[in-house]
Parts: structure tokens; sequence; C-alpha cells
């Protein structure tokens, strides 16, 4: 299918303040260098805010990342889960079209989008509401017929629970996804036939399912003004107190609250009040000994750190802040000094014995 940008495009766009902090946090995921890396959640957090992803939007991307426009232009137009052009108010239903759907009555659903929404795809229906198209596999072929609806599948649909699906939408409701046939996963439709045995075990949904239940956001727009609490992922920059941070990987967020950029609000307690619930906030003694920092750079101007490898400019504007600006000061550094600096490197923490710094400060500061 040809994607190409809606020909009417708004002047501009920013993100809201939350969401732009939200979308800060996910960048420092990424290596220096790797920012890039970042752009699929950001143009989703976009189209997310605005409910489809306009051309502003991904120039505004591209810039927060450093990419040629183009690329992100890439991004955006070869994957459908990417709006290109205004879509429902509601929601935008993608009922898969390929081979196991088909055969199941895809066509059917098709039918009931045509009836209930419009006669074509991307045709928003008269109240604005919803908008359809018909998409490749989503996966869920086992399932089939099946939709994505906002965020979320509705699989073993059938043309008549479809439509109760879309009226239930338009009502303010929000159906349980997955199966509408009452399977719990992919099973026979007739029912397990083996490892019956671990029937009893069973929650009343499953995981995926549980997980969209519990968010919540199956057709709902962020603005940042609200984030559920169980996000995903958080910043591994505020992993205080995690008893096992990696400073190169996510962090789950598990059960703890988290605040609107995803983070975990126990590392930051409210002074007087603490807690709730078995948080106590950790006595973190800083490891290893402090090295001789600098209030400003010498009379010359700072040395380039960036010229040492995995160091980037997010990178050298927090050394510059920490009052590291020279070769020779990280050059002369003891293994003790390392790890003090290390665990001070918010958000990158371990950067400077995993990129060996001493070793090409060292190399630097003799080239002069
Ligand atoms: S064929 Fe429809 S989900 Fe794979």
């Amino acid at each position: 299918m040809l994607r190409r940008l809606h020909h009417e495009q708004p002047p501009s766009f920013e993100f809201t303040p939350a969401n732009r902090e939200w979308a800060e946090a996910q960048i420092t995921k990424f290596p220096e260098g790797r920012q890039a890396s970042a752009i699929i959640p950001l143009l989703w957090r976009a189209q997310e805010q605005e409910g489809w992803l306009t051309r502003p939007a991904i120039e505004h991307v591209a810039e927060m990342l450093g990419m040629a426009y183009m690329r992100a232009l890439e991004v955006a137009t070869f994957y459908f889960m990417f709006q290109l052009e205004p879509v429902g108010d509601v929601a935008h239903v993608q009922v898969c079209g390929t081979t196991s759907c088909m055969i199941c009555g895809a066509e059917d659903l098709m039918e009931v989008c045509k009836e209930k929404i419009a006669a074509k795809p991307f045709e928003r229906s008269a109240d604005g509401k919803f908008s359809w198209e018909e998409v490749e596999c989503l996966g869920a072929c086992a399932n089939a017929p099946m939709a994505q609806i906002g965020k979320d599948y509705y699989e073993d649909l059938t043309k008549e629970r479809f439509a109760e699906i879309l009226d239930e939408l338009a009502a303010g409701k929000v159906p349980t996804p997955g199966s509408q046939i009452g399977r719990f996963a992919s099973e026979p439709a007739g029912g397990i036939t083996s490892l019956e045995t671990t029937k009893g075990d069973r929650t009343e949904h499953n995981a995926s399912v549980a997980l969209a239940l519990e968010i919540g956001d199956t057709v709902k727009r962020i603005d940042g003004t609200e984030v559920p609490l169980k996000a995903p992922w958080r910043d591994f920059s505020h992993s205080k107190g995690d008893a096992d941070p990696d400073p190169d990987g996510p962090v789950l967020a598990g059960d703890h609250p988290v605040d609107e950029t995803g983070a975990d609000k126990r590392a930051a307690p409210v002074e007087g009040e603490g807690h709730p619930e078995t948080f106590e906030p950790a006595e973190e003694a800083t490891p290893g000994s402090k090295p001789q920092l600098m209030d400003q750079a010498r009379d010359g101007g700072a040395d380039d750190l960036k010229k040492i490898k995995g160091i980037g400019p997010k990178l050298e504007e927090l050394c510059h802040s920490l009052g590291i600006f020279h070769y020779d000061q990280i050059a002369s550094w003891t293994d003790e000094e390392v790890a003090w600096v290390d665990s001070n490197l918010e958000g990158f923490k371990g950067r400077v014995s995993r990129d060996e710094w001493v070793p090409q400060a060292r190399e630097l500061s003799r080239k002069g």
C-alpha cells in the first residue's frame, strides 16, 4: 500500500511538557551516538498525543534524535502502526486480511466496517469517532479472524460480536480484548485436549489481556498528564536503590508507583512523608573516592572530551557539570576515583570503566 503524508498538515508540533520529559527519558536508554534507536517510541508517543502522525511531528522527533528527516520519514511510512492521516477520534480499526483471517471471515468483518464506519478505508465515520483499514497479518493467526483496535487485539471475532464491540466503543465502553469466544490463548477452539492439569492453575485472562485491562489505554490518548501505574519501562537513570542496577539495560517498573516519565517515584521520597507500603529510602554510600574536580575549565577552555570513545555531547555536558573538563584530570584517576565517577554519572553509570576512559585520556593527554 502506498503510504504518503497527508496533504493537509498542521503548522507545527510540540510535545506536551510531560510527554517531552518522557521522550527525553526514553532517549537515555540508548548509548551515546545511538539515540536514533528511540525513533519508534517517540513517533508512537507523538501519535498518541495527536491522534495521528503529522509531518511536523516527524520532523520534531528527527530533530530531537539528531537524525536526517528522511530517515525518520522512512520509519514513519514503513510501519502501518503509524497513521499518516487523521483517523477516528475514538479508534482506528485495523482488520487483518491475510490468509488465516481471510479464510475465517475477515471479509465479513470488513463488511461490518463498511456498514458501521465508512464505505472506504481511512474515511472517518459520520461522527468522526472511527476509521478502519485492512492490514497484513498481525501475528494472531491461530485466533483468526481478528482486528487490532487502538492498542489491543480482538480475536476469534464473528460478524455479530465485532459489530457489538464497535457499538460498545461508540458508547464509551472498552470491551475486554483477546479471544471473543472464551479461549484463554490459542488452544483448540473445542477446548484443551492435552496438559489438562494446567487448566486449574489459570488466571481469568492470559497475561496479555490482563495487562491490557490493568493499563486500560486500549483506545486512550496519552498527553502525558496521566500515566498508567504499571509503565512497562522506565528510565534506568532513575534506578537508585535497585538491588542490581544495570546501567545499560532497561529496568522493569514492577509493582512500584511511577511518575509521568515512567520513573520509580520511590527514588525521590517527599521529605517528612516517606512512602506508603514497605519502601525505605536506601542509605547508599557512594563507592570509591572523589577525584579532584574543578569549578571551571582552565583558561584555554575545556578539552574535547568527545574524543574519548563512548563520550557524546550529553555525557560531556554531564562531565562538565561534575567538574571534569580535561584529559589530564581523567588520566590521573585511580581505580577508587574511577569507581566514584562511575557511580555519579546519572544515566551513564559505569561508563568510565566500561569504555576505558583513563587509558584513552592518557593517550590524548600525551598527544597534547
Ligand atoms: S492472518 Fe490474520 S493475524 Fe495472521
